[in-house]
């Protein structure tokens, strides 16, 4: 259902949970100030309890309160990169409520550039939202997407088609340097620019974010990423190719703009699910490097379950 920004904010404001644009994806908002309500976002997401929430805020000074530590390289991150989709993982003190970072040492923050939710950001205070799908599921970058996972009655504030179409780049400080948590739309060109390094995933023993242990972006229709893709119904590749036919042509766009690829990520997984289609082949001869190292995590996770 979709509600004013009025009706979005007097909901936050009496701890309820909505839906509201971001520029990456949608997301599950409510207050920090209400336990109730942050409880309740993990009830409607079916979320695992270990996994923490990102905080978002609408300016710098927000922030500073709840942090424990000032981590180097802070200052220019925020400086370049918010408003926008960096997510950046740091110490809190004892102030900032456990509740909402499930007991970690450290909490996720972002300011979303999003001019409604900056908006709701404003009016109501720091918000929880976590990308607003179904636990698994592909997240959603329209309200129609929403509203598959949650009902049609589940209040959504429309802002649109995300422009970006994939979640934010997170990043930890952790033992002196900082390290990618998840990978997101700011490539790691962009941020070595700002580093002075290419932040690295830690390898081996723990996932440096929760939420990477779990199945994710997962549609209902089986993809097949490599070997032959006949025996699939629908291929999903681009424009520029062509692939065998008495198959179902699914676009990503062209290799030439992975920002059209990413804005079109998850309506593609999820038209697979609305038209039916059992089994899916993707087309993952594409670049490395930049923003498709993201678009091939986020495939991969999809595909594997
Ligand atoms: O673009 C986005 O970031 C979207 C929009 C709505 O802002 N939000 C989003 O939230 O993607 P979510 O909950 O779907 O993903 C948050 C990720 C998870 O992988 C979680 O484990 C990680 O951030 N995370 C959150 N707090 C953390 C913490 N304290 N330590 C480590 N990882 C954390
Ligand atoms: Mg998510």
């Amino acid at each position: 259902m979709l509600i004013s920004l009025e009706e979005a904010i007097s909901l936050l404001q009496t701890a309820h949970v909505v839906a509201l644009p971001t520029e990456t994806v949608y997301g599950l908002a409510a207050s920090i100030r209400f336990k109730k309500a942050v409880e309740e976002v993990y009830t409607l997401k079916k979320r695992p309890k270990d996994n923490p929430l990102i905080t978002h805020i609408c300016s710098k000074e927000e922030l500073s309160p709840f942090l424990s530590e000032i981590p180097p390289g802070l200052e220019k991150l925020t400086e370049v990169f918010w408003p926008g989709p960096l997510t950046l993982v740091v110490p809190v003190n004892d102030t900032f409520p456990e509740y909402v970072h499930a007991g970690y040492t450290r909490a996720a923050f972002r300011i979303p550039s999003h001019p409604l939710t900056q908006e709701v950001l404003r009016r109501v205070g720091p918000l929880v939202m976590p990308s607003a799908n179904l636990s698994g599921r592909p997240s959603a970058t329209a309200a129609k997407h929403v509203e598959e996972d949650f009902s049609a009655s589940f209040p959504i504030l429309d802002g649109g088609s995300c422009e970006k179409g994939v979640e934010s780049t997170v990043l930890l400080f952790d033992e002196d340097v900082w390290r990618v948590g998840r990978l997101g739309s700011i490539s790691l060109n962009e941020i070595a620019e700002v580093l002075g390094y290419i932040p690295t995933l830690k390898e081996g023993d723990r996932p440096l974010c929760p939420g990477q242990k779990y199945r994710h972006y997962a549609p209902v229709c089986r993809l097949q990423l490599q070997g032959d893709p006949t025996s699939c119904e629908a291929i999903l590749g681009f424009d520029e190719r062509t692939y065998p036919e008495g198959l179902l042509f699914l676009s990503f766009g062209s290799l030439s703009d992975p920002e059209q690829v990413c804005q079109h990520l998850y309506g593609n997984l999820r038209s697979l699910d609305q038209n039916g289609i059992v089994s899916c082949f993707v087309d993952m001869e594409f670049p490395k490097d930049g923003l498709w190292a993201t678009i091939r995590e986020r495939l991969e996770k999809a595909a594997s379950s």
